[in-house]
C-alpha cells in the first residue's frame, strides 16, 4: 500500500479530530507505520522525533519494552471486566499505588481526561447536594483554561476557538484572572503578578462562595493556553481561599502530571492537596486511554448512604480496563525503580544548556518547567504555526506550535544526541519559518 493511497483512504474514512479536514488539501496528512524510543517511522522509512510527545501521553518512548510486557502479560489473562459488580488485581493495585501518591483514594476510572473532568464536576456538584448545600452549583476556571472538549469540560474551558461555536450548550462558568506571568505588569514578578491574582481570586469567591461547587485549575502550566506557566503560590493561595469559602478545588493533572513538571504531580510544588485530581494521558505511559479521578475520604462519605441515587451512578464501559491498568502500574513501576525525577532533573539540565543557542532568534517568554519548554516567536508571518509545523515535519521533528508559541514535550528518554537533535533542528526550523 502505498503512502498516498493510505492518505486517501484515511481522509476519506476517518474524521481526523482537532481538524479542519478541508486543510488536508494543502497539508498532508502523514501515515506513521511505527514508533521507537522518541521516534516515529512513516511508510518511507523517515523519521520524526516526537517533541510533542504524541499530544503529551508519551513518557519513556514508543515501543517501550516493560509497558509492552506488562500489556501483553495481562492479556493472556483479562482483557476486560466490567467493574460495576466486579473488581481485578490491576485496578486494585493501581488505586493503592495512586492512593499512596497522591494521598487522596476512591479512584474513580474513566477513559479520557475529559471523562475525568466531567466526573470530577460531576462530583462535586453532587457532593454538595448530598450535604443539603443545593446552592452550590457554579463552577469558576482560570481565564485562557483548558480542561477538555466535552460539554461540561468545554464549559469551564476558556479557549475561544473550541468553546465559541457550541456557547449555546454549554454551562455557564466565570473565569478568574490567569496568573500566567506573560500577563504581568512590566517589571512585576511571577510571583509578585501571582499573588495579585490571588487577591482577585479571592474577591469573586468571598463574594459567590454560597453558589460556588469548585474551581478547577491547571496546576503550575496551562498547557493549552501556549504553556502559560505561573508561580506555585498562586496554587498555595487558591488552596487556602477554597478551603476559607468552602469551594473545592479540582487540581485537572491531566497534562501535567507524572513528573512533567519536575514533581511527580504539579500540586507537590505548592505542597497542597486539592479535593479532587484528575489525571490521564501519561497515566499509562502513552499506551492505551485511561483516566482517574482521586478524592478524600470526607466527600467520598458523603456519596455512602442507603438511598441508591446519593450514590455516584456515573460510569463508562472501559471504566478501570484491566490492560490500561496494567500499562500503568508498569509506567509507575518505571518510574520507582528507574528514579526517573532524578533522572530527569539530569536531562533538563542538559536541554537547558544546549538550548541557550535558540536565544540569538526573536523570541520572548524563554520558559521551563520540570520537562516542558516554550518560548513565544516575534515574526511578522501569520501562517507561522502551519509553517513551522510543515517545516519540522519536512526536518524530520513533529513540532506543533500554539499560535506563536514553540514547546517541547518530549518523552523523558532522549540521549545526548537526540537532545542535539532536538535544539539544532527547532533552530533551523524557526530560522526557516519566520
Ligand atoms: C489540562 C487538560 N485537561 C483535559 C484535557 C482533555 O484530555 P483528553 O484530550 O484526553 O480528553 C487536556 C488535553 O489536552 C488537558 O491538557
Amino acid at each position: 500500500m502505498s503512502n498516498q493511497q493510505l492518505i486517501q483512504r484515511s481522509l476519506a474514512a476517518v474524521w481526523h479530530p482537532c481538524t479542519q479536514m478541508k486543510q488536508h488539501e494543502q497539508f498532508p496528512l502523514l501515515p506513521i507505520q511505527r514508533g521507537d524510543g522518541v521516534w516515529l517511522y512513516d511508510f518511507n522509512g523517515k523519521r520524526y522525533l516526537d517533541a510533542v510527545s504524541s499530544w503529551w501521553v508519551n513518557l519513556f518512548g514508543h515501543n517501550n519494552p516493560r509497558i509492552k510486557d506488562a500489556i501483553k502479560q495481562q492479556l493472556d489473562t483479562l482483557e476486560h471486566v466490567m467493574l460495576a459488580g466486579f473488581t481485578h488485581q490491576p485496578v486494585i493495585e493501581l488505586s493503592e499505588k495512586l492512593a499512596r501518591l497522591t494521598g487522596l483514594g476512591h479512584a474513580f476510572y474513566g477513559s479520557d481526561g475529559a471523562s475525568a473532568t466531567e466526573i470530577a464536576l460531576k462530583m462535586s456538584f453532587h457532593y454538595w447536594r448530598n450535604t443539603g448545600r443545593v446552592s452550590k452549583t457554579r463552577f469558576i476556571s482560570l481565564q485562557n483554561s483548558y480542561h477538555g472538549e466535552t460539554l461540561g469540560a468545554l464549559g469551564v474551558t476558556d479557549v475561544a476557538i473550541f468553546k465559541d461555536t457550541y456557547a449555546p450548550l454549554l454551562m455557564q462558568s466565570a473565569q478568574m484572572p490567569s496568573p500566567d506571568w506573560r500577563l504581568a505588569e512590566q517589571g512585576e514578578i511571577a510571583e509578585a503578578f501571582a499573588l495579585r491574582c490571588a487577591d482577585m481570586l479571592e474577591r469573586y469567591v468571598a463574594e459567590h462562595a454560597d453558589e460556588l461547587a469548585a474551581f478547577i485549575i491547571e496546576p503550575l502550566v496551562q498547557c493549552a493556553a501556549g504553556m502559560g506557566m505561573y508561580h506555585p503560590v498562586y496554587l498555595k493561595r487558591a488552596r487556602e481561599i477554597c478551603t476559607k469559602y468552602e469551594v473545592h478545588l479540582i487540581a485537572d493533572e491531566i497534562a501535567v502530571g507524572f513528573g512533567r513538571t519536575g514533581t511527580m504531580f504539579a500540586c507537590e510544588s505548592a505542597q497542597i492537596r486539592p479535593d479532587f485530581m484528575c489525571l490521564s494521558k501519561g497515566i499509562t505511559g502513552g499506551y492505551l486511554p485511561l483516566s482517574v479521578v482521586l478524592t478524600t475520604g470526607a466527600i467520598y462519605q458523603a456519596f455512602y448512604h442507603d438511598e441508591v441515587t446519593k450514590g455516584f451512578l456515573h460510569s463508562h464501559s472501559y471504566t478501570g480496563n484491566p490492560l490500561a491498568c496494567s500499562a500503568a502500574l508498569a509506567t509507575l513501576a518505571i518510574f520507582e525503580n528507574d528514579d526517573i525525577l532524578q533522572k530527569n532533573r539530569q536531562t533538563a539540565e542538559a536541554i537547558n544548556t544546549k538550548m541557550q543557542v535558540l536565544t540569538h532568534l526573536p523570541i520572548q517568554h524563554l520558559r521551563q518547567q520540570g520537562m516542558m519548554w516554550a518560548f513565544d516567536v516575534v515574526t511578522g508571518n501569520a501562517q507561522f504555526s502551519k509553517a513551522c509545523y510543515s517545516n519540522g515535519l519536512a526536518h524530520g521533528l513533529l513540532l506543533r506550535p500554539i499560535g506563536n508559541t514553540v514547546y517541547w514535550m518530549p518523552p523523558y528518554v532522549m540521549d545526548a544526541d537526540e537532545i542535539d537533535y532536538l535544539v539544532h533542528t527547532t533552530n533551523q526550523v524557526i530560522k526557516q519559518s519566520i
